[in-house]
């Protein structure tokens, strides 16, 4: 039997699968593990429970599927993105890494502009412009302030990448994943020594960059014993999180877009050619599909924000024996297109696209005595949708063609938030056969490092489609497009305020 696994190592925990040639899955383990946040808008992990994580799910699921030995072929890995991993010589991690969703790089992201000679300059050598939640900017972050510790640094790993080192000994990364160090050259796909020089980073700092779907290394002797596999396993390059959930959407030609609702909310288009938005407000990154692109827009808080309201302001449906997300999901059902005034902006954690703004704040604007619980979770669900018509409206005006929307991630199981994304995009929105995500979508791409399938896009045509499909209702829609503007005039208005609250 051939078997591949997809490891997905996300900011809430690990899930890994295990897929059999023909996409099905066998199957699934998932560990979770904390973030730390010493400071407000810091966010930090520890590279040692990804670790921990993927071991236990990797047996997890060779256990479950009663797999042999020599079953698992091939191993995908995904990952959060950006996070920053610092090993000193002998390979030991440093200090807890910096995450995607940490904002204390502000200072950093200025210096990495003015030393690359601004951004029109950074653009043109890495595509895109200096973001907080980049690589380099920890990077730079480390060298300013624990000078010490960026001593020690002989490598830098991203998450996944880290997990590669402990599984094959090797120190490896992939384009896809790379693209969101802020240091390659996204149009040659390699690191750019032009930039490198002028942050004055030695590129011996680095990985070698692989594509998504070729091989990286095998299983060390010891870790093939502890994982109960082969030595004769392979780990493919696998993909950052965003390509790998882009690639388990089966978004791997032209005209399609993902959006999913995870913890962030990531709307994913793929482009046959590199196309950069000149005012750096959307990504373009290397996709996973070898020689090609995508560009996305990033919303930080989206399936987060209303998992932060049921988390700290629903304690009472915590405790209790229903669901507390079906039971917040049926009162807002109840609740009309626009929640009778009620606006959310979902900048929880600041924001990225299309703000790129650390000091922005979640928002409710509109509430009045009405207004209930129902109108309060609607509003959540509408902002976030908002956010990504944002992303959605700088795909369309830069002329990227969007003919099919495929909704994925924890939100997108929703009924209501699914109808809310189609009457938001004013499109019909679908719903795959597979639902996994980032973890398949890399194990796709270990199938085909494996030789299973000539490329991703046979990979994915063999395995992925349709399943049902949501349509705009027109009222609803009509009644979004006069609201949207109002959505996008409040962080306008509210801008200045945001920053005089995060200087008080
Ligand atoms: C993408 C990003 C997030 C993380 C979350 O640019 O920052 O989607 O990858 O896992």
């Amino acid at each position: 039997m051939s078997v591949f696994l997809g490891v997905d190592i996300g900011t809430s925990g690990t899930k890994t699968l295990a897929v059999n040639a023909a996409g099905e899955i066998l199957a699934e383990a998932s560990e979770s593990y904390p973030a730390y946040h010493p400071k407000p808008l810091w966010s930090e992990q520890e590279p040692d429970d990804w670790w921990d994580a993927t071991v236990k799910t990797i047996r997890g699921v060779v256990k479950k599927a009663k797999l042999k030995k020599t079953d698992v072929k091939a191993i995908g890995l995904s990952g959060q993105m950006h996070g920053s991993v610092f090993l000193d010589k002998k390979h030991k991690v440093v200090r807890k890494a910096l995450l995607w969703n940490d904002q204390r790089t502000a200072a950093e992201c200025e210096e990495i502009e003015r030393r690359a000679g601004g951004r029109k300059k950074l653009i043109k050598m890495v595509a895109n412009p200096a973001l907080t939640g980049f690589t380099a900017p920890k990077i730079l972050w480390l060298r300013n302030n624990e000078p010490k510790n960026f001593d020690k640094v002989n490598k830098i790993l991203l998450p996944k990448d880290d997990v590669r080192r402990r599984l094959t000994g090797e120190l490896a990364t992939e384009v896809s994943d790379a693209s969101g160090m802020l240091l390659l050259d996204v149009v040659k796909r390699n690191w750019s020594k032009p930039l490198l020089s002028k942050l004055e980073l030695d590129p011996d700092l680095f990985a070698t960059c692989y594509e998504s779907e070729q091989v990286t290394g095998n299983l060390t002797a010891e870790v093939a014993d502890q994982l109960g596999l082969s030595t004769d396993c392979v780990v493919v390059g696998g993909a950052g999180d965003c390509a790998a959930n882009a690639v388990g959407n089966g978004i791997v030609k032209k005209g399609h877009l993902a959006s999913s609702l995870g913890t962030s909310g990531v709307m994913f288009v793929h482009s046959d050619e590199v196309q950069v938005d000149p005012e750096g407000r959307l990504h373009t990154f290397c996709h996973a599909v070898h020689g090609k692109w995508h560009m996305m827009g990033v919303s930080l808080s989206a399936a987060g924000s209303l998992e932060w309201f049921c988390q700290q302001l629903c304690k009472e449906l915590l405790a209790g024996k229903k669901d507390p997300y079906a039971v917040l999901n049926a009162e807002a059902a109840e609740v009309a297109a626009g929640s009778e005034g009620l606006f959310f902006l979902p900048y929880l954690a600041g924001e990225r696209t299309p703000h790129a703004d650390p000091d922005a704040r979640g928002s409710f604007v509109g509430l009045t005595l009405k207004h209930t619980r129902g109108h309060v979770v609607r509003s959540i669900m509408e902002g976030v949708a908002f956010a990504l018509r944002d992303s959605l409206a700088i795909i369309k005006e830069m002329g990227v063609p969007v003919r099919q929307i495929r909704v994925g991630g924890g939100g997108a199981k929703s009924d209501l938030w699914r109808q809310i994304q189609a009457d938001v995009f004013g499109q019909k929105v679908y719903r795959i056969n597979a639902e996994q995500g980032p973890a398949y979508g890399v194990a796709l791409l270990a199938a085909v490092g494996a030789g299973e399938y000539k490329n991703i896009e046979e990979a994915c045509a063999a395995t992925i489609y349709n399943t049902d499909e949501t349509s705009p209702n027109s009222k609803a829609r009509s009644f979004y497009d006069r609201s949207f503007p109002i959505y996008q005039q409040l962080y306008r208005s509210l801008k200045d305020d945001f920053q005089s609250i995060s200087k008080l």
